[in-house]
């Protein structure tokens, strides 16, 4: 066995948060009807996909392609062992999830200003500000109804209109974040919403997480573009150095609106393709999740990106 594959083989087990329907489904321009998002949904459920960023809670007006989130959920909020998530923006995006039932909170905040500015038209500090606000009504639930939280760093290695992100950047925007969410069970995400990132910046953040918060309890997740075709290495890599989940999309849909340039995530067949090859698990099956791939892909106006389904089917054992 190489050195490489016996350092991977160190992580079991990974969680998928599948994205397509809120990052993917956001990119087509032309809003999908909720029946043909609610079959998607179906086929991933039918892989084994358990996680899932079912939508946004956000401006109509800024996503007019997830203004039907609220319905969404309603339809999958009772399948036994399924996690829903959702993004929000603000406050106000918090409490129409909250209302609605959504039980995980996605807070987005970009690190690079001009993104963040672009994304949800404040500057970093006023967004910190917001997840401020957000934390304190998560602590006003207690116990069981108490939603879990994840924080999306957006931009976290590359920003469209700044360029080259650092670590020190990061690291001063999740300090700051942590501060504000003292005593919430949290997981953070580090996206690369350009795709820009290589596998070893994505290995020096990661092993820098575990050397600072290592023992915090907090969960580690990785958000990968495949605009440089480096989505499935950054993936593993990141696991490799301590993210426990990663974020993906069957068929490679997805992008940033606020992100010009940036093409779809990860395609969800592609990691898993490469975690069955190193015996990791992440409880999907392949080849309904190919199938569930194929749907999504054959949604007018969507980008798609995944080389897997380009393989011919006998080829993938
Ligand atoms: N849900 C629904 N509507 C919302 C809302 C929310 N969470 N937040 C604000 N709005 C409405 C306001 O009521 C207002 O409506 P009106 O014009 O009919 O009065 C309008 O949206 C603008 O509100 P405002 O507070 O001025 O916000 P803004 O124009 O500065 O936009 C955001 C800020 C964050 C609401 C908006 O940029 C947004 O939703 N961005 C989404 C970003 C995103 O999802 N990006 C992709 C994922 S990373
Ligand atoms: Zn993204």
């Amino acid at each position: 066995m190489s050195e490489i594959s016996s350092v991977v083989r160190k992580a079991s087990r990974v969680e998928i948060v599948e994205v397509a329907p809120r990052d993917g489904f956001q990119s087509i321009s032309n809003p999908l009807p909720t029946a043909d998002k609610a079959r998607c949904i179906e086929a991933l459920i039918h892989a084994g996909v358990r996680r899932i960023e079912i939508g946004s809670f956000v401006s109509p007006k800024a996503i007019p392609q997830m203004a039907d989130t609220a319905d969404l959920f309603r339809q999958f909020c009772d399948v036994p062992g399924l996690r829903l998530s959702a993004l929000v923006p603000n406050l106000r995006g918090a409490d129409n999830a909250l209302e609605a039932g959504v039980n995980e909170l996605v807070y987005v905040v970009s690190v690079s200003e001009t993104h963040n500015q672009k994304n949800v038209r404040q500057s970093v500090d006023a967004s910190l500000d917001g997840l401020a606000n957000i934390a304190q009504r998560v602590r006003e639930h207690a116990g069981e109804s108490r939603p879990a939280m994840r924080l999306d760093l957006g931009t976290s290695f590359d920003c469209p209109y700044d360029g080259l992100v650092s670590w020190r950047q990061v690291s001063a925007v999740l300090e700051k974040a942590l501060q504000l969410t003292q005593g919430i069970n949290l997981e953070v995400a580090f996206c690369d919403t350009t795709g820009r990132a290589t596998p070893w910046q994505v290995a020096d953040y990661f092993l820098n997480l575990q050397r600072m918060h290592g023992k915090s309890g907090i969960a580690w997740a990785f958000h990968g573009h495949d605009t440089y075709g480096m989505g499935v290495a950054n993936a593993l890599f990141a696991i490799q150095h301590g993210a426990t989940v990663l974020d993906a999309s069957a068929a490679g849909l997805g992008g940033c609106p606020f992100a010009p340039g940036a093409t779809g995530n990860t395609a969800t067949e592609d990691l898993v393709y490469a975690l069955n090859g190193a015996n990791i698990q992440c409880g999907i099956d392949l080849n309904q999740l190919l199938e569930a791939a194929d749907l999504i892909a054959s949604l007018p106006g969507g980008q798609t990106a995944s080389h897997l389904r380009h393989v011919p089917r006998q080829r993938i054992a």
